[in-house]
C-alpha cells in the first residue's frame, strides 16, 4: 500500500507541509529538488569508466535546473535547434563542445545552423550526407548507429531495432565510407541510444561492444557515446539499476578502447526523482464499483500514464499519517477516458481541497505537457536546498 517504502525514502516525504503549501498557493505545480538532481549527477560522476556526461535536456529543461546541472560540469544533449539555442542563451560563455546536438529527421537548416554555432553534431541518417554534402565538407561529426535491439519501459521508447526510426544500420554505415572520404569528413564519435527506462546493467556494455567492433573503420575516432536510457524504479516490484555493475562492465570495455573515451547522456536518471506534481482534489464520484478521485490537472500536465501506462506513486499529502483504506482511480479534468493518473490506488479517505502528490515526475513531465482543452498545465516551482 502507499505510502510504501519507495515513498518514505523519497526526499519529499520530509517536506509534505511545504509541498502542500505550494499547491494551496499556486495550484497544480511541479516542484523540483535541486539537491536530488545533484545527488543523481554525483552518482554518475562517480563512474570510473565514463569520461564525459551530457544531460539530455529533453527530460526537463527548467532553466533553474539547467543552471544547477551546468554548475556541476555537465554537458548538454539537445535534440532540436530550440534546445541548443536555449542552452546557449542560458550560458552564453559555455564551451560549444559541451553541447551535443542529436537531431533526427530535422530540416537541412537545423544542421546548417548547428554547424555555424560550432556545437557537436550527430547524424542519425546518411541522407543529409548524400543530399546536403556541401554542409558537411571537412567537418567533424558523430554517427548514430542502430545497434540492433531496442530496450525500455514501453515499446514507444525503444529506439533501436526494426521498429524504430532511429540510427544508421551497420550495413549502410560501411557503405558510406566512400561518401565520408569524398567529403573529407572525420567521424570523431560513434553514438547509440537504444531506449529509455532500462534497468539491466549489461545494456551499455553490449552496445559499447557493438560500437567498438565498428571503430576500426573510423581512424579519427575519439569517443563512443553510449546514449542515455538509465532507468529508475518506477513500479513497486522493480529493482534499482545496479550502477556499480554498469561501471564494472564498462571498465572491462574501456580496457579494450585504447585512447577512446566513453560518454553517456542520461536524462531520466538525473531528473525523474527530483520532481513531484502536486494538485488539489476537486470532486469525488462513485460509479459502477469504481471510486473516482478528481484533481485539478490531468493528462495536460502529465501524459505518461495515458501514453505509456506509466506508474507514478500517488500520495494524499494532507493525510499522510492516515491509513490508506480506500481504492481510488485518480483522474484529471480532461475530456478523455484515458485521463487517469493512477488506477485503483490505495489512499486514505480523501476530500475536496486535499492535496495529492504524484511522484517521480521530474523527467518527461512538464516538458510533455500541453494546453489540451485550453487548460493551462501545472506550473513549476524550485526547492533549492531540499
Ligand atoms: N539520448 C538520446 C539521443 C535520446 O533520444 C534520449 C531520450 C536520451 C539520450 C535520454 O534518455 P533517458 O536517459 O532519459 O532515458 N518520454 C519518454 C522517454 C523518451 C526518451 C526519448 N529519448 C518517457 O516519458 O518515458
Amino acid at each position: 500500500s502507499e505510502p510504501d517504502i519507495m515513498v518514505k525514502q523519497s526526499w519529499w516525504f520530509q517536506h509534505t507541509r511545504a509541498l502542500e503549501q505550494v499547491a494551496h498557493q499556486q495550484g497544480a505545480s511541479y516542484v523540483y529538488s535541486l539537491s536530488k538532481v545533484e545527488q543523481q549527477i554525483k552518482k554518475l560522476q562517480a563512474l570510473k569508466s565514463i569520461d564525459r556526461l551530457f544531460y539530455a535536456i529533453k527530460a526537463n529543461s527548467n532553466a533553474e535546473l539547467l543552471k544547477h546541472v551546468e554548475s556541476l560540469g555537465m554537458g548538454f544533449e539537445c535534440v532540436s535547434l530550440q534546445e541548443v539555442t536555449f542552452v546557449l542563451k542560458l550560458f552564453p560563455e559555455i564551451d560549444k563542445q559541451r553541447i551535443l546536438f542529436t537531431p533526427n529527421f530535422a530540416p537541412r537548416e537545423e544542421y546548417k545552423q548547428a554547424l555555424e554555432l560550432g556545437v557537436l553534431l550527430t547524424l542519425d541518417n546518411l541522407y543529409p550526407l548524400e543530399h546536403w554534402g556541401d554542409l558537411f565538407q571537412g567537418k567533424e561529426l558523430l554517427l548514430r548507429i542502430d545497434t540492433g535491439t531496442g530496450k525500455g519501459h514501453h515499446s514507444h521508447v525503444k529506439t533501436a531495432g526494426k521498429e524504430a526510426k532511429f540510427g544508421i544500420p551497420v550495413e549502410a554505415l560501411l557503405n558510406a565510407k566512400d561518401t565520408l572520404r569524398t567529403l573529407d569528413i572525420s567521424i570523431i564519435g560513434l553514438h547509440c541510444h537504444v531506449g529509455s527506462g532500462i534497468l539491466t546493467a549489461d545494456n551499455w556494455y553490449e552496445n559499447g561492444q557493438t560500437l567498438l567492433s565498428l571503430a576500426e573503420h573510423f581512424p579519427s575516432l575519439k569517443f563512443l557515446d553510449l546514449g542515455g536510457g538509465l532507468g529508475i524504479v518506477e513500479k513497486p516490484q522493480q529493482n534499482n539499476l545496479d550502477l556499480g555493475q554498469v561501471d564494472e562492465l564498462l571498465l572491462k570495455l574501456k580496457s579494450l578502447l585504447g585512447d577512446l573515451e566513453l560518454w553517456l547522456e542520461p536524462g531520466r536518471f538525473i531528473a525523474a526523482e527530483c520532481g513531484v506534481l502536486v494538485a488539489r482534489v476537486t470532486q469525488l464520484k462513485g460509479k459502477s464499483g469504481a471510486g473516482y478521485l478528481g484533481i485539478e490537472t490531468g493528462m495536460n500536465s502529465l501524459i505518461r500514464p495515458a501514453l505509456y501506462g506509466a506508474y507514478h506513486p500517488i500520495v494524499n499529502l494532507t493525510r499522510v499519517d492516515q491509513p490508506a483504506t480506500e481504492k481510488y482511480t485518480v483522474v484529471g479534468p480532461i475530456c478523455e477516458t484515458g485521463d487517469k493518473l493512477g488506477i485503483d490506488r490505495l489512499l486514505p479517505p480523501s476530500f475536496e481541497g486535499d492535496i495529492l502528490l504524484i511522484a517521480n515526475t521530474g523527467a518527461y513531465g512538464q516538458v510533455m505537457s500541453s494546453r489540451y482543452n485550453m487548460r493551462e498545465p501545472a506550473g513549476e516551482h524550485i526547492f533549492e536546498n531540499l
